[in-house]
């Protein structure tokens, strides 16, 4: 069945999946709501933004995407208030960032009304996805890659943006156990840091794995030139409060994530009255 829902075309799916989850035991990224939007970019402009039932899609093996790396993505949650209501935190902040890194890495830009429209319809409709156990939610992964059927390096001409939701439990359910990185670096100056580009985390991979056989569950990462400055964590920003200062890296530095916890944990600190630094880096 296809229905219009505002701008956005939908085709439910004929058969739900919810019945076959778990939502007492929920892995992260692991199972997928119901519905996923799906819109393209070809001949300069972007297609209709489209809501289509969970599934594979079908990529040409020259997809540009898997071969220079033209890929990016976005992270966010959505959960229920204590009024079983369905809220979103503060979804402009990764519209905003989610065009900053399509800018960096010369790709078409997704306006942020179709971003942020394309989550709530998305929500509207897999709605009973959204799990109600304390610490867990939907997390939101709105995604865009590059589509040209084209071995060549050069910005591509089409590209995919999609919206995808699975329910989670907690990223971590245990204190996290983090390791100084000081050899392997995250991002440069002057590199990709701040996109939230797919390659960063693939890089990120391998000096993880070593510190995981150390027994280190994360790594902290820190400054390209000399090792000595902290950054960030691969998941996470951080922030630490020395002498009732909270205390986190500057964002002028463009190796460090915009980070959405952090922007408003700093905003909250302040309207309590914590004092709030932002270093240039901080020593460790
Ligand atoms: C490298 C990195 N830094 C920081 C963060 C935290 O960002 P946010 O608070 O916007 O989720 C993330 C989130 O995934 C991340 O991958």
């Amino acid at each position: 069945m296809s229905t219009k829902t505002m701008n956005i075309k939908v085709t439910k799916t004929s058969k739900s999946r919810i019945k076959e989850i778990d939502f007492d035991n929920l892995p992260f990224g692991k199972y997928f709501a119901d519905h996923m939007l799906v819109m393209d970019y070809a001949d300069g402009k972007w297609g209709e933004p489209e809501i289509v039932p969970f599934g594979n899609i079908e990529i040409h093996p020259a997809t540009s995407a898997l071969h220079y790396g033209q890929s990016i993505f976005e992270g966010l949650k959505a959960q229920r208030n204590e009024s079983g209501e369905v809220v979103v935190f503060r979804p402009e902040m990764n519209a905003k960032r989610f065009k900053e890194s399509a800018e960096r890495m010369c790709m078409a830009p997704v306006s942020e009304e179709v971003f942020l429209e394309g989550i709530r319809a998305l929500i509207e409709l897999d709605r009973e996805w959204v799990p109600t156990k304390d610490g867990t939610s939907l997390y939101i992964r709105p995604f865009l890659f590059a589509t040209d059927d084209y071995v060549g390096i050069r910005p591509s001409e089409k590209y995919k943006f999609m919206i995808i939701n699975s329910p989670v439990g907690a990223y971590y359910s245990e204190p996290v156990k983090v390791k100084i990185e000081t050899y392997y670096t995250r991002a440069a100056e002057g590199g990709v840091g701040r996109a939230k580009a797919a390659g960063n985390y693939g890089a990120s991979l391998y000096p993880a794995k070593l510190g995981q056989e150390q027994g280190y569950r994360q790594l902290l990462w820190t400054d390209a030139k000399t090792h000595s400055f902290i950054e960030e964590s691969g998941t996470m920003n951080v922030m630490l409060m020395i002498n009732d200062v909270l205390i986190t890296p500057s964002e002028e530095s463009d190796t460090i994530l915009k980070g959405i916890a952090k922007r408003s944990v700093i905003e909250i600190a302040k309207s309590w009255g914590i004092k709030s630094r932002r270093t240039k880096s901080f020593c460790c």
